[in-house]
């Protein structure tokens, strides 16, 4: 653990334990302070604002809710998803569930150099007909093979089309630049764990993502994906975790 995290998190430890959630006495006032400190830090990091911000247990939930709920949300628009094949299980899980409920998945294969092809995603998007396309998600940066996928293209190409564009930034933010509006990406997944914060412990992981108004392709979103209450369960310690995040 970055030793700025453990610093940070020791007070949560001990004597400061009280539940984010708790609206009626002062050790949950305390707690979410901590917890809405967090949020502004992490919305910073990316370039998003702090009510964007959505505490999860875990990357993997992450992607389930921002894929899923982007499914459901927009099932009377059209069908069709687009990812790629070497998302990670998280991604691909989802997409095979979504495809189990009836919704039709494209999985764009890598080139010889890991990335996507551009065109073959230009290509794969649907604009007319029950089988339009509502989403596309593509990971930031590969877990396994290090590879950067062109974000700000990609998302440049969905609100072109009126596309929400999710992507997994997992591996890639508290590492490299990553900035939502900048990059073009309506909902964004992120992990404390994958950022120097702390490691194998569940609730040091959140998702985030970027309001209606930021995208043209959700102007006319009646329900926006702004993502961004804190769960219940988040605890000050997973908070503050994410300082270290921000000036990673
Ligand atoms: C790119 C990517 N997405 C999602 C996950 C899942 O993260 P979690 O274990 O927090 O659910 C990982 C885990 O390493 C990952 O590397």
């Amino acid at each position: 653990m970055d030793p700025r995290v453990l610093e940070a998190m020791l007070p949560y430890f001990g004597a400061k334990f009280g539940n984010a959630a708790s609206r009626n006495h002062a050790f949950g006032w305390e707690a979410e302070q901590a917890v809405e400190k967090a949020r502004e830090q992490i919305a910073k990091l990316i370039g998003a604002t702090a009510k964007e911000i959505i505490f999860t247990s875990g990357a993997t939930e992450s992607n389930n809710l921002a894929i899923k709920g982007i499914a459901e949300m927009y099932k009377e628009r059209g069908n069709h998803i687009i990812t790629q094949a070497t998302e990670h299980k998280a991604v691909l899980d989802t997409c095979k569930k979504l495809e189990k409920q009836g919704y039709r998945v494209t999985y764009l294969p890598p080139q010889a150099d890991g990335l996507i092809s551009l065109d073959e995603l230009k290509d794969a998007i649907v604009t007319e007909g029950p089988n339009k396309t509502i989403l596309v998600t593509i990971m930031y940066a590969n877990n396994e093979i290090g590879v950067i996928q062109p974000i700000a293209e990609i998302g440049k190409i969905c609100h072109e089309k009126g596309i929400l564009f999710h992507t997994d930034a997992v591996q890639a933010v508290g590492k490299i630049p990553v900035d939502v509006q900048k990059d073009n990406i309506d909902i964004l997944s992120l992990s404390g764990t994958r950022s120097t914060a702390r490691r194998a412990s569940a609730p040091s992981t959140f998702a985030a993502a970027t309001p209606a108004s930021r995208s043209p392709s959700r102007s006319t979103a009646e329900a926006t994906s702004v993502v961004c209450a804190p769960a219940p369960s988040t605890s000050p310690a997973s908070s503050d975790s994410a300082q270290p995040v921000r000036s990673a």
